[in-house]
């Protein structure tokens, strides 16, 4: 599997042309176009609609619409309108079983074959947000929904909407975000447990904190995040900024790498580096960090 180097992921209203033009070329390394909580319910059948002609549009990353739940009266519409040339993946919230992420896949690959697209072509990333979908996750993205799939499985990764869980378990989402960090511990464990990518962490509300944005993005980068969604084009440098090792860790995982190789070649495996102990799982940790930022750089940065 490539490194992934999905960083940022920045969200635009889909009926709002203006934030949706900007969006697309601000560097994020994917634009969502929202068709679900950021549209209201009156306007949501016509946004479809500018959501599409938005895919035409130059832009610097990967495109992604995010159609409305399973549950709701628009999913289905938002899906055959949306599957056309040009998107690069579908963002599906709240979902809660393995049959939702089954469903939606087999409409999108029926419609991909009909619309001759390639099929398998259109990434879908589902949003666990609810109390239900965190209880079963295990179950959504376990070995018999997922690794015993018969074609090929588009969904690479999961995301993490807290402002939907916050409200749906009713727990204050605290500046600090202590009450947070099992969720999130429990979405890198699953996403990994699953052989999917690194899941990508939620939205940060608070937009006047610079500051608690930054201390946030360390944090998911820390548990193993791969990303964050983004709700305001200033949040994407600093968190594609943050998900870029930095020469300190490119310096020391080169380090690393060398002093290991070295070792492993005179027949030891377990050495010191600037006074930390170097063994396999180690060196290994060292060379992702070196092979992220190469997959970063060879997509320009
Ligand atoms: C995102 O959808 C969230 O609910 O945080
Ligand atoms: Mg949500």
């Amino acid at each position: 599997m490539a490194t992934p180097v999905l960083r940022s992921f920045l969200f635009a209203p889909g009926n709002h042309a203006r934030r949706v033009e900007k969006a697309l070329t601000l560097g994020a390394d994917a634009v969502i176009l929202d068709l679900e909580d950021a549209v209201a319910t009156a306007e949501k059948a016509a946004t479809r609609k500018l959501a599409v002609e938005a895919l035409a549009r130059p832009r610097t990353g990967k495109a992604y619409i995010r159609v409305n739940a399973i549950g709701t009266e628009w999913c289905l519409g938002d899906l055959m309108e949306i599957v056309k040339p040009g998107l690069d993946g579908i963002v599906l919230p709240k979902v809660e079983s393995a049959a939702d992420l089954r469903t939606i896949d087999w409409l999108i690959a029926n419609l991909e074959r009909e619309r001759g697209l390639p099929t398998g072509g259109i990434d879908l990333m589902p949003i666990i947000e609810t109390a239900a979908g965190f209880s079963r996750l295990d179950r959504i993205f376990g070995a018999r929904s997922l690794k015993d799939y018969g074609g090929p499985w588009r969904v690479k990764r999961m995301a993490f909407g807290a402002a939907d869980f916050t409200n749906d378990v009713g727990m204050t989402w605290s500046p600090g975000e202590e009450e947070l960090t099992s969720l999130r511990v429990n979405l890198i464990v699953a996403s990994r447990a699953a052989g999917i990518e690194p899941p990508i962490d939620t939205v940060w509300v608070r937009m006047q904190d610079v500051a608690g944005l930054k201390t946030s993005v360390e944090r998911s980068k820390h548990l193993g995040f791969q990303g964050r969604m983004c709700i305001h084009p200033d949040q994407v440098k600093v968190v594609n900024e943050t998900f870029t090792p930095s020469t300190e860790e490119e310096t020391r995982a080169r380090k690393i790498v060398e002093a290991f190789k070295a070792a492993e070649a005179a027949g030891q495996a377990a050495i010191q580096v600037e006074g930390s102990m170097v063994d396999y799982p180690v060196f290994h940790r060292a060379e992702r960090v070196l092979a992220t930022l190469a997959a970063i750089r060879a997509k320009g940065g």
